[in-house]
């Protein structure tokens, strides 16, 4: 676990959980990383509501992500990312997976480490390959070797996740070791 110095420290020393449900809890990190699974029970150890941001764009378009990028292309699905997320961080606060774009997004960024706590879940290559491994829905792995473009992505994408609040690592470990090391930092979160 980490801490990013840059980061505002918006939660006192030893912040109790009343005072970390004051705002939303965002998790950013390449797929594969955990966000959805890790979120949903974050969600339910903090007592706070849990939103996907992916599914919620996929209700709002009512179309699937591959769809989105498919018809429109992805910068048509990113502004439609950004939008739905700012709409999600209005609102009261929640555990928010996001999907592994989002975060690089400026504007989303931007949204997210101005309205929330952000943390970035980290995990080795050969981890995110494993678990992107178990479904194929997502389309910037089709028609590519997984490996190679998670690769890529984490030599362009890993100093921008480091902006996020919290760095926590999102190892081969069952989720739940993760989640008890996600509720650490969030304990010892100070100024
Ligand atoms: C993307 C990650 C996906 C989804 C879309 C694009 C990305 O979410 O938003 O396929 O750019 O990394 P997950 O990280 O939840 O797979």
């Amino acid at each position: 676990m980490s801490r990013n110095p840059k980061s505002p420290g918006p939660i006192s020393s030893g912040a109790s959980p009343a005072s970390i449900r004051d705002r939303s809890i965002v998790l950013v990190g390449l797929m594969g990383s955990g966000k959805s699974t890790i979120g949903r029970r974050l969600a339910q150890r903090l007592g706070m509501r849990f939103a996907d941001a992916d599914d919620e764009v996929e209700r709002a378009a009512d179309a699937t992500i591959s769809e989105i990028f498919e018809r429109f292309g992805e910068a048509h699905f990113r502004d439609g990312e950004r939008r739905v997320i700012a709409r999600l961080l209005a609102g009261k606060p929640m555990v928010l997976a996001t999907g592994g774009g989002a975060f690089i997004n400026e504007e989303t960024r931007a949204l997210i480490l101005k309205d929330s706590l952000c943390i970035w879940l980290d995990a080795d290559i050969a981890t995110l390959v494993e678990r992107v491994g178990r479904r194929s829905h997502r389309p910037l792995l089709k028609n590519r070797d997984p490996g190679e473009v998670l690769r890529e992505l984490a030599v362009i994408r890993n100093p921008i996740y480091a902006e996020a609040h919290l760095r926590v690592s999102s190892a081969s470990t069952p989720h739940d070791h993760t989640v008890r090391d996600i509720m650490e930092a969030l304990a010892t979160w100070n100024n």
